[in-house]
């Protein structure tokens, strides 16, 4: 297990630092933290399940937060055109000019000029999705090479000298051109499964993908870890599906297990991950354990 777990004496301090008068109140002393080890390269996530409401959001967001609270410099792309991931990290709204994912797949925007800070968290940035990407598979499908646009930006902005740690990007609930963008960009893939009756199933559909995609379009891609949320481990069932995807994948499944958490739930409607919102809850330690397990992941040369 790792050395960097965290301590009681983080999260007190944390709790102590809120009080329920709003957002501002409760900003974090990031000065607090330990900081966690650089990787030798920067990683880029893409974090992807064809289904909807497993945790994708929650987990880049949370994942996210709790890398750069810990002094590493984090990109979040969100490549899913609801946006819950701009809208969670304070960005529901955009300005009239601000560049969003949508420029940089359709009109060689560059990320670097989409690129937005958090207010809580400044080793925290942000690339946002906007609703004109609702259309984006019919304007990119004539293009060729589609599906490495998302690729070449991430490549142009690294060697443009931007430094980021870790870049996660969010991906929508389906298999279309931009979950198959993030895949192609990314050199890892993290999968959120939410541990119910017939999880299994929609995950043999995601591994064929991947697989494909290795073959013909980033043969770099290594599977990072299936991440198990919205674990209910009190109940039979939540025991059994979770020991069912241990034994058919066996270590690909990380450790750490997020469990249902209410506070995980509300963090977005304030605009905040659960680590600046309720730094003292079960879901926000789970996501800094997770996040320090992702980092021992790392692939060792
Ligand atoms: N561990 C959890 N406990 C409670 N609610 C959660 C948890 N993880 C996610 N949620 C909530 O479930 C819903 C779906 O999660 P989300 O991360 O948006 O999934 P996805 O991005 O895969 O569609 C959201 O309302 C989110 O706040
Ligand atoms: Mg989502």
């Amino acid at each position: 297990m790792s050395k960097h777990r965290l301590t009681d004496v983080d999260m007190v301090e944390q709790a102590d630092s809120g009080t329920d008068n709003g957002a501002s109140s409760r900003a974090v002393n990031i000065r607090t933290f330990a900081t966690l080890p650089a990787p030798k390269k920067t990683r880029v996530i893409a974090v992807a399940n064809q289904k909807g409401g497993v945790g994708k959001t929650t987990t880049v967001v949370n994942l996210a937060a709790a890398l750069a609270l810990r002094g590493l410099k984090v990109l979040v792309i969100d490549a899913d055109q609801q946006g819950n991931a701009s809208s969670s990290l304070g960005f529901r709204n955009l300005a009239d000019n601000q560049l969003s994912l949508y420029e940089v797949m359709t009109e060689g925007a560059a990320l670097r000029d989409a690129l937005l800070q958090n207010a809580k968290i400044p080793n925290l940035w942000l690339v946002p999705a906007s609703m004109n990407m609702a259309g984006i598979e019919l304007e990119l499908n004539e293009r060729t090479n589609f599906q490495q646009i998302l690729g070449e930006a991430v490549q142009q902005l690294l060697s443009s000298g931007a430094h980021f740690d870790y870049i996660f990007i969010d991906s929508p609930p389906s298999l279309g051109i931009m979950t198959v963008n993030a895949l192609v960009a990314a050199q890892e893939v993290l999968v959120p499964l939410q541990a119910e009756y017939l999880a299994l199933e929609g995950l043999t559909q995601l591994t064929k993908t991947i697989d494909m995609l290795v073959i013909r379009l980033n043969p770099h891609l290594r599977f990072t870890g299936i991440l198990p949320t919205m674990v209910t481990s009190n109940t039979l069932l939540g025991k059994g599906v979770l020991e069912e995807v241990r034994a058919y994948y066996g270590d690909i499944v990380m450790e750490t297990v997020i469990p249902r958490n209410v506070a995980l739930a509300e963090a977005p409607s304030h605009e905040e991950s659960i680590l600046t919102y309720q730094p003292a809850s079960k879901g926000a330690k789970c996501y800094l354990d997770a996040a320090y397990e992702l980092v021992n992941r790392e692939e060792k040369p």
